[in-house]
C-alpha cells in the first residue's frame, strides 16, 4: 500500500476521534418504550443470544469495520480484538482492500484472527471488488463472513476517492453467488432506503446493516482531509439509524437487518432490535472508549451493556431477542410522519 493509502487509514482514525460526540438529542430519543410494572420473566431466564447471516452470536451487538492498513492502526485492531476475544464479541476489520494491494500490510488484518482464533469476525470490502479479492480477503482472516460496503458519499467528498458506482449491484451479486462465506451489505453511516433493500435483496442479498446517520461521518471526515473543506453542504446527508430500521420495517422477516450508526448506549441497541434488527454494529463509541480509557476499561464497558440490554429485557418481559420486537413502544410525531410519507408500513 503506498504510503498515502497508509495516512489516510491513519487519518481516518484520528478524525473519527476529533469529530467523535455524544449525539443528543438524536433519533433514538424519539422512541419511547413502555414500562409496565408487572414483568413476566426474571433476570436469569433472560438470552442475549442472536444469530443472522447463518451464524449464531453470544451477544445482540459488535465491533463494526474500521481499520488495519498501517503500523499504527495494526495496534488498534490488536487491541480491539483482545477486547472482542474477553468480551465474546464477533469483530469487523476495517476494508482489507488496502492489504490486496500491498501484502506488506496484511499483519495489521491478521492480528485480529490471531487474537480471536476462536471468534466471529468479518472481512470488509468495497462494493467494486472482484469475487476473487473476496476469496483473498475472507482466507486473509479466516473470516466467518464478508462484509460489502457502499459508501457512495464519502467517495464523492474523499479526494482520492471512485466515482464509478453504476456497477456496484452486479458485483454485489456476484459476489453474494460465489464468495462462499455469507455476505452482509454495509453502509458506513448514511443509512439506507426501502428502495437499497428491495434492490439489495432482489440481488440475493440476505444480510443488511442499514449503518445510518447519526454517529461517525465520512462526508466531515473526508472534507476535513480537503485542502479547500469545502464540501461540507453535504455534512446532513443520509437518514439516521432509526429511520433507516423504519425504512427496513416490512423486511425484518425474512431478511437479517441489523443496525449500526450513532450507537452509544446499551439502549440504543434495544431500540434497534424492537424496531426489528437482529444485532447492532458499534464503532465510533467504542474506538473513542478505547481510545480514552483503554483495554479494561472498555471490557468493563462491554460487560455492563450486556448486563443493561438484560435488564431491559426483564423489563419488557422479553426472554430472548427475538421476542423484543412485541416490545410496546411509542414514536414521535416526527417519525411517525416519516412513516405516512413513506408509506411504511
Ligand atoms: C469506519 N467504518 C468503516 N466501514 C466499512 O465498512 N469499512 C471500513 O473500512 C470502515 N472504516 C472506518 C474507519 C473508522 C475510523 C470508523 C470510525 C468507521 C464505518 C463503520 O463501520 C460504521 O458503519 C460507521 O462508522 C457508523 O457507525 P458508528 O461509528 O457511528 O458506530
Amino acid at each position: 500500500m503506498s504510503i498515502i493509502d497508509q495516512k489516510r487509514k491513519n487519518e481516518h482514525v484520528a478524525l473519527a476521534q476529533k469529530f467523535y460526540h455524544k449525539t443528543q438529542p438524536n433519533d433514538f430519543d424519539r422512541i419511547t418504550l413502555i414500562h409496565h410494572s408487572l414483568p413476566t420473566v426474571n433476570l436469569d431466564q433472560v438470552s442475549l443470544q442472536t444469530s443472522f447471516a447463518g451464524l449464531s452470536f453470544d451477544a445482540p451487538f459488535y465491533i463494526n469495520a474500521m481499520t488495519g492498513g498501517s503500523q499504527r492502526t495494526k495496534k488498534i485492531n490488536g487491541d480491539l480484538s483482545l477486547i472482542a476475544r474477553e468480551t465474546g464479541l464477533a469483530m469487523a476489520t476495517g476494508s482489507v482492500s488496502s492489504g490486496l494491494k500491498n501484502p506488506d500490510t496484511v499483519d495489521s488484518y491478521q492480528i485480529v484472527r490471531e487474537h480471536h482464533p476462536n471468534g466471529i469476525i468479518f472481512a470488509n470490502l468495497g462494493a467494486e471488488h472482484s469475487v476473487e479479492n473476496g476469496k483473498k480477503a475472507v482466507d486473509l482472516l479466516k473470516a466467518d463472513a464478508l462484509q460489502i460496503h457502499l459508501n457512495a458519499p464519502q467517495e464523492l467528498v474523499m479526494p482520492e476517492g471512485s466515482k464509478q458506482f453504476s456497477t456496484w449491484l452486479d458485483s454485489i451479486q456476484k459476489m453474494v453467488k460465489e464468495v462462499g462465506v455469507p455476505v452482509i451489505v454495509k453502509e458506513v453511516g448514511f443509512g439506507m432506503s426501502q428502495e437499497t433493500i428491495a434492490a439489495l435483496k432482489s440481488c440475493g442479498v440476505t444480510t443488511i446493516d442499514v449503518s445510518g446517520q447519526g454517529g461517525t461521518n465520512f462526508v466531515e471526515i473526508e472534507n476535513e482531509r480537503r485542502k479547500l473543506k469545502e464540501f461540507h453542504y453535504l455534512e446532513d446527508w443520509g437518514q439516521s439509524t432509526v429511520l433507516s430500521l423504519l425504512e427496513a420495517s416490512s423486511y425484518t422477516t425474512e431478511l437479517d437487518i441489523l443496525a449500526s450508526g450513532g450507537i452509544q448506549t446499551p439502549v440504543q441497541v434495544v431500540k434497534s432490535l424492537v424496531l426489528g434488527a437482529k444485532s447492532c454494529g458499534v464503532a465510533g463509541y467504542f474506538l473513542h472508549y478505547y481510545l480514552k480509557e483503554g483495554i479494561e476499561a472498555t471490557i468493563e464497558e462491554i460487560e455492563t451493556w450486556k448486563e443493561v440490554i438484560k435488564m431491559i429485557m426483564t423489563l419488557t418481559s422479553s426472554q430472548s431477542v427475538a421476542d423484543l420486537p412485541k416490545a410496546s413502544f411509542v414514536l414521535d410525531s416526527y417519525l411517525v410522519n416519516w412513516c405516512q410519507q413513506r408509506q411504511l408500513t
